[in-house]
């Protein structure tokens, strides 16, 4: 079955009881159990497990070519389950460009399980080759990364990582499984925050992680969850599986219009830089285009001068709206390093762009009027 097919109707199908074709939601959080206490229907608590979190994750592990997958509260929860699951004194390999939380997790609260980690420029493989310890236990990836779209070779990745007997974790939020199944190129587990395009309409918070198999370390992960409760609650999993259904198509239009922007953005004379992976200045264009089935709705460029000029341009923004996150249908325009806050490494004259479902013509034409000194 294609992708599309999947998207629309894993997790789905007329409900048993009542035929109802939209899935129910079901809120309830205890489940009735026979008089030995077994679970009657395969449920027992809402934190353990539930009927709308199970379809939900029936989807995912589907459109990611994935054995099973676990649903989230939010994307730094599925984050922080999988490195909590991590056994204590791992070292782990993080990019240096990527969420900014991660980094947070890493730098605040890994080493207090004895969890290490260093930063390393990811699409220099050699560099990658020269940070694995005989402890390394996982290597992080974010392909696209945030904010800067830089981009990795997830199967070249995944040799190196697996010949050092560890794990690939691919962050593959900005590209969704529309567009790249990293587990199907040979990482371990593939996460998303859901909050971004899988929901698809900026109202509801939501993380994932797929597993290429299910073994010891899965199902550390899946008791991690149930011990620490960062569970998604019915109405979020009901949410996010409605988005699922339209992903496909939306995608299809995010791209197009990133892309008419990246190339508008790539003249102008106010603009130093442009980062999206379509153009074929971008340094991981080729490995993009190789594993990717189109180059995503997210961008960044450089303005031409500093933290002033690039705020001005966001102050004379009419169709996009000043915000950060992405993957909804409106167009976002965000100041990184402002978002980021304390810490940050992004440039001051960086915009961040979450390219929406408007005609490409409105959006190209609201860019050029703001970036016109
Ligand atoms: C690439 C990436 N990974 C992870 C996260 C964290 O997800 P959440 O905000 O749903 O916790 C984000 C949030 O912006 C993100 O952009």
């Amino acid at each position: 079955m294609r992708f599309e097919t999947k998207a629309v109707h894993s997790g789905a199908g007329a409900d048993d009881e009542t035929g109802a074709v939209s899935l129910p939601i079901h809120l309830s959080t205890t489940f009735e159990r026979t008089v030995d206490g077994a679970p009657s229907h395969g449920f027992s608590y809402i934190r353990d497990g539930n009927p709308t979190q199970a379809k939900l994750e029936e989807a995912l592990a589907a459109i990611d070519s994935a054995s099973h997958a676990l649903a989230f509260a939010s994307g730094m929860a599925a984050v922080t389950c999988v490195l909590q699951a991590l056994p204590p004194e791992s070292h782990l390999i993080l990019p240096d460009d990527g969420y900014y939380g991660v980094r947070a997790l890493a730098a605040e609260y890994l080493p207090r399980w004895g969890v290490t980690s260093d930063l390393v420029q990811m699409d220099d493989l050699d560099a990658v080759r020269a940070a694995v310890r005989p402890d390394t236990r996982a290597i992080w990836c974010e392909t696209p990364s945030n904010p800067l779209m830089k981009i990795v070779d997830v199967a070249e990745l995944a040799a190196i990582v697996h010949a050092a007997n560890a794990m690939l974790i691919a962050d593959s939020t900005f590209a969704t499984p529309a567009l790249q199944r990293p587990i199907e190129q040979g990482a371990d587990i593939v996460m998303h925050s859901t909050t971004k395009y899988l929901g698809g309409h900026s109202d509801v918070q939501g993380g994932s992680l797929a597993f290429a198999r299910r073994d010891a370390f899965s199902e550390a992960v899946a008791h991690c969850r149930k011990i620490t409760g960062g569970v998604a609650s019915p109405f979020n999993s009901w949410l996010i599986l409605r988005g699922i259904r339209s992903l496909s198509a939306r995608m299809r239009v995010h791209c197009e219009n990133a892309m008419a922007i990246a190339r508008a953005l790539e003249g102008h004379p106010n603009v130093e830089a442009v980062h999206y992976p379509g153009l074929e200045s971008h340094a991981g264009h080729d490995i993009a285009a190789r594993q990717m089935s189109s180059f995503g709705g997210m961008l960044s460029f450089n303005v031409r001068g500093g933290r002033d000029e690039a705020q001005a341009v966001t102050a004379k923004t009419k169709i996009f709206t000043r915000a950060t996150s992405l993957g909804g249908t409106e167009s976002l325009i965000e100041h990184r390093a402002s978002s980021e806050g304390e810490g940050s490494r992004t440039a001051q004259n960086l915009l961040r762009v979450s390219v929406g479902l408007e005609h490409a013509d409105d959006l190209v034409e609201d860019l050029t009027q703001a970036l016109s000194v």
